[in-house]
């Protein structure tokens, strides 16, 4: 009967033993009950597990990153946006800007008039810098919410639409700027006009971050020359926020200014550096792009 008497033949005995019908040592009652067994075991380890990461999904919100600290405040961002924040190009050579060309072209797109069309998703907010949009609270039952337009026609001669080459072509190069999406922020604009520095007062406004741009070094301030601002204002008017997040405005359009440096000297490395100012705006020395950019513009003519 045992296996060891019986040879090479033993294990088949073990696997299928026709006395005392076991299958591999036990009777199909008994497996039953080891199947039984581990079907409940597992069900309810399973119920634990699923019910851990319900109770926590519960805790976030759909609309809302429970964790956004770290973002706050926002960055300032431009397009182009070259590599090492150097931006060189020479006017005479199409091929030396073409990518910048691109690269903004690439950007307005979504800021085309005809994309803004449809009433149900769009709505106009005036062309002057206005108070805050409130749109009901971001977990009510609204669903989605209207954004404001923004059309690239306000860049005026920074749209594209006049100077396909963004002024590149005649030197006087256009950057794209925004102030990147932070779900329900609401950046504050100066308290007066004496809480900015005194070159940013002719941009101050109510209901408007201002911004402004300047060149780093005190020295070569006369080199930057002239410098237009398009947009609404001079700088990122309230009425576009506060945004609601991905779910709740997917088409959300952020407001845009257009920098046009009119008369920057030539074959000179200019250095400058663009600021948004507003209560609740700071900056940071290890992130750089936190409230301001830096770029080097170099001309070669
Ligand atoms: C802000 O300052 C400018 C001059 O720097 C002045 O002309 C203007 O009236 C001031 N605006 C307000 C609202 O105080
Ligand atoms: C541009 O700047 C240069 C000196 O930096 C000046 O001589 C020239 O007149 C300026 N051009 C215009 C159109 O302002």
């Amino acid at each position: 009967m045992s296996a060891k008497k019986e040879g090479d033949g033993g294990w088949k005995s073990f696997i299928w033993n026709s006395e005392k019908k076991e299958f591999l040592g036990r009777t199909g009652g008994s497996w039953l009950k080891i199947f039984s067994f581990y079907v409940i075991f597992y069900g309810c380890l399973a119920g634990i597990f699923i019910g851990t990461i319900q109770a926590m999904l519960l805790t976030l919100s759909n609309y809302k990153p429970t964790y956004q600290d770290r973002v706050a405040p926002p960055g300032l961002s431009h397009s182009p946006r070259p590599e090492k924040a150097e931006l060189s190009f020479s006017m005479a050579e199409e091929s030396s800007y073409s990518a910048y060309v691109k690269n903004i072209e690439d950007f307005l797109k979504a800021y085309d008039k005809d994309k803004q069309n449809d009433e149900i998703k769009f709505e106009d907010c005036g062309d002057t810098p206005q108070d805050y949009k409130d749109r009901g609270e971001l977990e009510s039952s609204e669903g989605i919410r209207k954004v404001c337009r923004f059309h690239r026609e306000l860049l005026k001669e920074c749209s594209g639409q006049t100077d396909e080459s963004y002024g590149f072509k005649d030197g006087k190069p256009c950057l794209i700027v925004k102030l990147n999406r932070i779900v329900f922020f609401r950046p504050r604009a100066p308290a007066s006009n004496d809480s900015i520095p005194e070159a940013v007062r002719p941009n101050f406004q109510n209901n408007l971050i201002p911004i402004h741009c300047s060149s780093k070094r005190e020295e070569e301030a006369d080199k930057l020359g002239p410098i237009d601002y398009f947009g609404i204002g001079t700088g990122f008017p309230l009425q576009y926020y506060p945004y609601y997040g991905k779910l709740l405005q997917p088409q959300y359009l952020q407001p845009l200014v257009a920098i046009k440096f009119h008369n920057i000297t030539k074959n000179m490395d200019m250095r400058i550096e663009c600021k948004v100012y507003g209560q609740n705006i700071d900056y940071n020395e290890k992130d750089r792009s936190q409230g301001r950019f830096d770029i080097k513009i170099t001309i070669k003519s």
